[in-house]
């Protein structure tokens, strides 16, 4: 159902966005045009005049300057996990929500995690160098299986609370460390400390975020503290790590080895030289951010993301924006809709409340959130609300965007 008073909603994609994003929308009645390419500032502010919703990825940058000119823009949809591209603080000031795939991915990461736990294990990059050389060892020492053997997983979110999951399936035993309350699950351990994880486990993973007080959180002291013979996995982010340090520990052999997916310098492009002090190592695993790089997550950042804009357009539904106040609504069953985005100061429910009540309207349901300084309030109504009723909470000085839904 479209807003009343727009014909179609039209929405650009960009950076090709899996088809599956453009089938969702389409099916909603919306106009979906698509984009293989990124466009540049000055195209995007050209081109987003008649945008209701607008699809990207991580190379297209939205500026205020692109905002500016987005006069129609409903919604943003990241068709990714990260929304720095984004200015967020400037969609917000005008009301338009964004939306990311936070957990597309996940499964993907801890498939490639569980994947270089077996092979560093059981050694199968030291084997596979040996048997390209043409030596044939068939030596057992060193060589493990997984099942029995102790994990420690460093940031108990999404990713390390799945991984956990799975890890147990394999006869492992699982710790975690987590700076905030987790639910522990299955019969994983917690630990209260870092250093007490470091020196319970024979294999360390990292799955924190990248929150600004975690750079460079893992360095010489924590190699040190791991038990002989174990195994350090990095999927997260690359400015966690201190990578001479991690060289250091495994070429002394304190380490057996390690798998790194993320870089604290990573190549902008295809093509571009990869620098790393842990290149030219056997027993540590390199991959070029790869973690959430399945065609199954992209299908499932399409499906997840389009979703999310279609319920956004149709119901006013925020749950999980990354910038607007969380409204998870329930279904609208016949009832006209107001969709009210303003500035949080104390006050607004009560003039919104006002004005309906002045004219007539009857409130059915209401649901209000805010977050920061933005406030967003949902007003089911009987009716449609007259043109005058709509303008007077328009002219509202604390509104920042409303829309009527029916
Ligand atoms: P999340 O936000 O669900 O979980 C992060 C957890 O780390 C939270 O529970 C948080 O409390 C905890 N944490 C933060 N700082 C900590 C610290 N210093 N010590 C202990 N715990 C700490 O994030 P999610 O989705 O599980 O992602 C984890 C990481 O994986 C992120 O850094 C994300 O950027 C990265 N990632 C990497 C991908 C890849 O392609 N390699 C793909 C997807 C995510």
């Amino acid at each position: 159902m479209a807003p009343t008073g727009d014909d179609k909603i039209n929405v650009l994609l960009l950076e090709n966005i899996h088809p599956d994003a453009t089938g969702l929308l389409s099916s909603a009645g919306f106009h979906v045009e698509t984009h293989d390419g990124a466009l540049g500032e000055d195209e995007l502010a050209e081109r987003v005049g008649d945008v209701h919703l607008l699809g990207i990825r991580s190379t297209t940058q939205l500026t205020e300057k692109v905002l500016d000119r987005a006069g129609n823009l409903l919604a943003v949809g990241a068709f990714c996990i990260g929304t720095n591209q984004i200015d967020l603080p400037a969609a917000t000031r005008r009301g338009v929500a964004v939306f990311n795939a936070p957990f597309s991915n996940t499964r993907s990461v801890v498939e490639l995690a569980i994947a270089e736990i077996i092979a560093l294990t059981r050694r199968l990059t030291d084997k596979s160098r040996d048997m390209h050389a043409g030596i044939w060892d068939k030596s057992a020492a060193g060589s493990h299986e997984v099942r029995g053997r102790r994990l420690g997983i460093v940031g108990y979110g999404n990713i390390g609370s799945q991984l956990s999951v799975l890890a147990e399936t394999l006869g492992m035993s699982v710790y975690f460390y987590d700076i905030n309350d987790k639910l522990a699950l299955g019969n994983a351990v917690r630990c209260s400390s870092i250093e007490e994880l470091l020196e319970s486990v024979d294999i360390v993973t990292l799955h924190v975020d990248g929150r600004p007080g975690n750079s460079g959180m893992f360095g010489e002291a924590e190699f040190a503290r791991m038990r002989p013979g174990s195994i350090f996995l990095n999927l997260s982010r690359g400015f966690l790590v201190d990578h001479q340090a991690l060289r250091g520990h495994i070429e002394s052999g304190h380490l057996a080895g390690a798998a790194v997916d993320v870089f604290p310098r990573e190549p902008k492009r295809r093509g571009e030289p990869f620098e790393s002090e842990l290149r030219g190592l056997s027993n540590v695993i390199l991959t070029p951010h790869v973690g959430g790089s399945t065609e199954e997550a992209q299908q499932d950042i399409g499906r997840f993301v389009a979703s999310k804009l279609r319920h956004y357009t149709d119901d006013g539904n925020t749950s999980l924006s990354v910038n607007l106040p969380e409204l998870a609504l329930p279904e609208r069953v016949g009832a006209h809709r107001l969709a009210h985005v303003h500035v949080n100061t104390p006050g607004v429910l009560a003039t919104i409340n006002g004005v309906l009540a002045e004219h007539g309207v009857n409130i059915e349901g209401q649901f209000l959130g805010t977050r920061g300084e933005v406030g967003y309030v949902i007003t089911d109504i009987g009716a449609p609300a007259a043109d005058k009723v709509a303008q007077v909470l328009r002219e509202m000085p604390e509104t920042i965007r409303l829309r009527q839904l029916s």
